[in-house]
């Protein structure tokens, strides 16, 4: 077992250690990120919304146009396994399928004849150390510089690492995507803001991932009563939000309470987690000690 995966792995069919589970150096992911890609949480044992992570692989798919190696109940079958063979009670599992090994360099796609790539495992759920939590994190705003469909959780990945080391290099934890004047997601969380009460969160659009946390964060709002609005935040609305969070499935509700070197908010809460931030955190952990946990 290294460090962070754990035996047995899933490879095309079968489930083996990791040591033993070989690629072609000519597979299309490898040669030009010819793939897409899914991170599930899983609590207590419990795959928390597959059949939605099981949904956004599959538009992943159809939106670049590959068959998928299994269907659902396979999936499902491979989760559990992997699920059941891992140590930990909460895991992420992570899922990738690549338009496998081709028998020329092409751009275009391979023959019918060339199997993809099927590929997943099973990995300990770390989560942010309350300390972190307590303070917020801080983050920059940087250009998008990603192609047009972002809703695509594809295994091309380079736009949003350049972003995220830039972040990085700047002490941060996060880059906030700007396009057009408009901040649409994290390099890999969704974003929402707080402005006089009300959560305002992005539309999903070909141009921002849409998370299944920020569906749930979402859900939550409307559940609780919380005044929300859908609609696209101008940059110059990030930068005087009273409240900046950001969103995934490994980061679950967090506050970013330094934005371009400068506090986030005003007032006494200047530069703090906010009172929403915090509400939301709460509401998302009741919800997973409720319901994620209890399948
Ligand atoms: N990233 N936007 C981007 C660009 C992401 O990469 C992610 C998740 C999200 C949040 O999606 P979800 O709530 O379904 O985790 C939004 C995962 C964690 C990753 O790349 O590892």
């Amino acid at each position: 077992m290294t460090p962070y995966v754990a035996d047995p792995v899933y490879l095309n069919g079968q489930f083996l250690p990791l040591a033993d589970a070989g690629v072609s150096p000519l597979d299309r992911g490898f040669l030009y990120g010819d793939g897409v890609y899914e991170l599930i949480p899983v609590y207590s044992r419990r795959p928390f919304r597959l059949d939605e992570h099981l949904k956004r692989q599959q538009a992943t798919l159809d939106g670049i146009r590959m068959a998928n190696p299994l269907d659902l109940a396979g999936w499902k079958a491979v989760v559990e396994k992997l699920i059941a063979g891992a140590p930990w009670d909460d895991q992420s599992i992570y899922l990738q399928v690549t338009r496998g090994a081709d028998n020329k360099r092409d751009h275009a796609f391979p023959p019918a004849s060339v199997t993809p790539t099927a590929f997943a495992f099973a990995a300990p759920l770390t989560t942010t150390p309350a300390e972190v939590r307590a303070k917020g994190v801080a983050a920059i705003t940087v250009s998008d510089q990603r192609w047009a469909r972002c809703d695509l959780k594809v295994i091309s990945l380079l736009a949003n690492i350049l972003a995220r080391q830039q972040a990085v290099d700047e002490g941060c934890a996060e880059a906030l995507l700007i396009r057009d004047g408009y901040m649409k997601e994290g390099a890999a969380s969704n974003i929402f803001v707080v402005k006089d009460g009300v959560l305002l969160a992005p539309p999903k659009t070909q141009l921002m991932l849409p998370g299944i946390t920020y569906d749930l964060v979402i859900e939550l709002a409307e559940r609780h009563g919380q005044p929300l609005n859908v609609r696209e935040i101008s940059e110059a609305e990030l930068h005087s939000a009273d409240e900046v969070w950001m969103t995934s499935s490994t980061k679950e509700v967090l506050a970013i309470t330094t934005l371009d070197g400068k506090p986030v908010g005003s007032g006494a809460n200047a530069g703090k987690p906010g009172p929403l931030g915090e509400q939301m955190y709460q509401w998302y952990q009741e919800f997973k000690n409720t319901v994620m946990r209890k399948g």
